[in-house]
């Protein structure tokens, strides 16, 4: 069983999805987290994004995000990595080849899958998709928080990524007709992942 979910930067997706991985006993599945390594080591090597993306591997050990053996979780969170997997991801190439990886790992077993394009592309049969939305200024708030920025310097990044990532099979900003809209602003983790929890119980019931 698939969880799909997608919305833009700084709605929450890593920590719901975390949480209700947890909460289910299922697997989750960063696959920002791809883009991040795919842009990170695209960045230091240089080269063609999408050769890059098809020849580099990337595991997931718990937390931990191993790219060619080496431990890059801390490494693909900072603003830089942010801006190249922003890059990368806008590539084709990059998009085939990571989407033709994460479509073999949710084949098997229970995933919760988080993304911009889980529902839509990489896994369209998802028992539940989820989009998860939140204000634009609460996004940002949240993001420097995380991250000790400026919130007003992140808000201005986040449009500029908001723009790169609305693309045609990545409409990050409008939920799709078919996922359920979840607006997290003013609502605590617990109240979300009690949502998502309940839709995946619904699904479970009427398979
Ligand atoms: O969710 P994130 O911030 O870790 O994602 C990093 C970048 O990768 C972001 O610019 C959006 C892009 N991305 C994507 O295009 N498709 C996905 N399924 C996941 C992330």
């Amino acid at each position: 069983m698939v969880i799909a979910i997608d919305g833009p930067a700084g709605a929450g997706k890593s920590t719901v999805a975390r949480a209700v991985a947890q909460r289910l006993g299922f697997t989750y599945l960063d696959t920002g987290a791809m883009y991040r390594s795919v842009g990170l080591r695209h960045a230091q090597a240089g080269g063609n994004a999408g050769h890059v993306a098809a020849t580099i591997s990337i595991e997931f050990e718990g937390d931990r995000v191993i790219l060619d053996g080496e431990d890059v979780t801390d490494a693909i969170r900072t603003p830089e990595a942010s801006e190249a997997a922003s890059h990368v991801a806008a590539d084709p190439q990059v998009r085939e080849a990571l989407v033709a990886e994460q479509r073999r790992i949710v084949a098997t077993g229970d995933w919760v899958a988080e993304g911009r394009d889980i529902g839509s592309v990489v896994a369209p049969d998802a028992a539940v998709k989820v989009f998860l939305t939140a204000d634009p200024a609460e996004r940002a708030r949240r993001r420097a928080a995380q991250h000790g920025l400026d919130p007003q310097d992140v808000l201005k990044d986040q449009q500029a990524r908001d723009a790169r990532d609305n693309t045609a099979n990545r409409a990050t900003l409008e939920a799709p007709k078919d996922a359920t809209p979840v607006d997290t602003t003013g609502l605590t983790l617990d109240e979300v992942v009690e949502q998502v929890v309940t839709l995946a119980i619904e699904a479970k019931e009427i398979q």
